[in-house]
């Protein structure tokens, strides 16, 4: 099938430039989509198309509608398949159905009953509370001493998360573990819809409570979410459950770090509260990467060489971070923007990704697999050997950012248009 954009004006490859390197994808700046003349033919290539109507955007307020002649630009909102649909192996096909006793016994315990998690509300003041005006004022007078460039690292992984049912519609791409009637009680479908909800707490608690603290921009915000899912994104996970698996292993632990991160950060700027609320929602994230990572290990003892080869494909495509198509209506650059800022501020940095792969191939035990096929032999040399060159770059990239000056600044609508510095 083959989608083409109504509008399409120019073709665009976006190759998001790392913070800190062209090679290395950072935080949210995995998105290096290239055309491989050597892919196989049936591989998808995917081709990201610049919307530009010619029509003037929609008025945002009154004011707004006047003389207002700005086109609507919209670089990243439509992909289209250009190449051949994709073809999953019935020997992968066959590994995966046939382990749904091994799924139900060993991947949904992972899911954490409804009564024991906790709810957004449980951290929030509420409405019909006497005190909601005190906690309100509580509140803050907390989240005022949050400096601008922490909170558009905290927006940026709420809109991340607020763009779940992107997520939801990409695990249901995987073949072999679909749910196939949105209420089909096989163990991967209930594993799915068990996923979401509890992701979906996410983003909820973190849009209130930035909500609550009048320190961001929420109309911005809410436009770059309803952008970001109507863009969709670019896993390249080519429907295949282990390409898929290993993403979702690599991608939870990202989100896990991130988390952690701007949790440690909260703390140290008096947040204590926010602290908590970015700890309660990595402790999920960890949940979440241990079942993806115990699903692709099962994989690998049950058809090393094939995973070994989906590893491979998915580390020499790299991880493309989920909302790596974010756009406000402005600002084109804004998921690199803010990836650069995430790195400058550490929330989650090259570092970050070679130890996320240097996790995976640790746990994987993918240096010590025997019995492979010569093709994925030579795969498992590519993966073993990819963490020393990723890390030798970013160290490089590191010298030339520091002898290249001053970071630059950058105006992000998500905080009113201040000037936040990047890398
Ligand atoms: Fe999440
Ligand atoms: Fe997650």
């Amino acid at each position: 099938m083959e989608l083409v954009a109504a509008s399409v004006s120019k073709v665009v490859l976006p190759r998001a430039k790392c913070a800190a390197s062209s090679e290395i994808p950072t935080h949210f700046s995995g998105a290096a989509v290239k055309l491989d003349p050597k892919r196989p033919s049936n591989s998808i290539v995917y081709d990201i198309k610049a919307t530009v109507s010619t029509q003037p955007r929609a008025p945002e307020t009154e004011k707004d509608n006047i003389n207002n002649s700005k086109p609507q630009v919209t670089p990243y909102q439509l992909w289209t398949r250009k190449s051949s649909p994709s073809h999953v192996s019935e020997e992968k096909l066959a590994v995966v159905r046939g382990m749904t006793s091994w799924a139900t016994e060993n991947l949904l315990p992972l899911l954490k009953p409804v009564e024991k998690c906790w709810q957004p509300q449980d951290y929030l003041p509420s409405f019909s509370s006497p005190t909601f005006s005190d906690e309100v004022r509580a509140l803050q007078q907390r989240t005022a001493n949050l400096p601008d460039d922490y909170l558009v690292c905290l927006v940026g992984d709420m809109i991340t998360e607020e763009a779940l049912p992107t997520y939801q519609t990409m695990l249901n791409t995987f073949e072999g573990v679909r749910d196939s009637t949105v209420c089909s009680p096989e163990p991967w479908a209930v594993w799915l819809r068990g996923w979401t909800s509890e992701e979906s707490r996410h983003g909820d608690l973190l849009n209130k409570y930035l909500y609550l603290s009048g320190r961001v921009d929420m109309r911005m915000i809410e436009k770059t979410t309803q952008y970001l899912i109507g863009s969709g994104m670019a896993p390249q996970i080519n429907n295949d459950p282990y390409n898929g698996f290993i993403y979702t292993s690599f991608q939870e632990r990202a989100t896990y770090i991130s988390h952690d991160n701007t949790a440690t950060h909260a703390k140290q700027f008096g947040d204590s509260k926010l602290a908590t609320i970015c700890k309660m929602i990595a402790a999920d994230e960890k949940r979440h990467e241990i079942a993806y990572t115990r699903v692709m290990s099962r994989i690998f003892e049950l058809d090393p060489s094939g995973s070994m080869l989906a590893f491979e494909d998915m580390m020499k495509k790299k991880i493309t971070m989920p909302a790596h198509l974010m756009f406000d209506g402005d600002d084109e650059k804004l998921f690199e923007n803010y990836a650069q800022v995430a790195q400058r501020l550490g929330v989650y940095t090259a570092a970050d990704y070679v130890s996320i792969m240097e996790h995976l191939i640790r746990t994987w035990k993918v240096e010590s697999l025997v019995g492979l096929t010569p093709e994925a032999q030579r795969a498992q040399d590519f993966v073993c050997n990819l963490p020393t060159r990723f890390r030798r770059l970013a160290e490089r990239s590191q010298t030339m950012t520091k002898r290249r000056g001053p970071p630059v600044s950058k105006s992000f609508s998500w905080v009113f248009n201040k000037e936040i510095k990047l890398l």
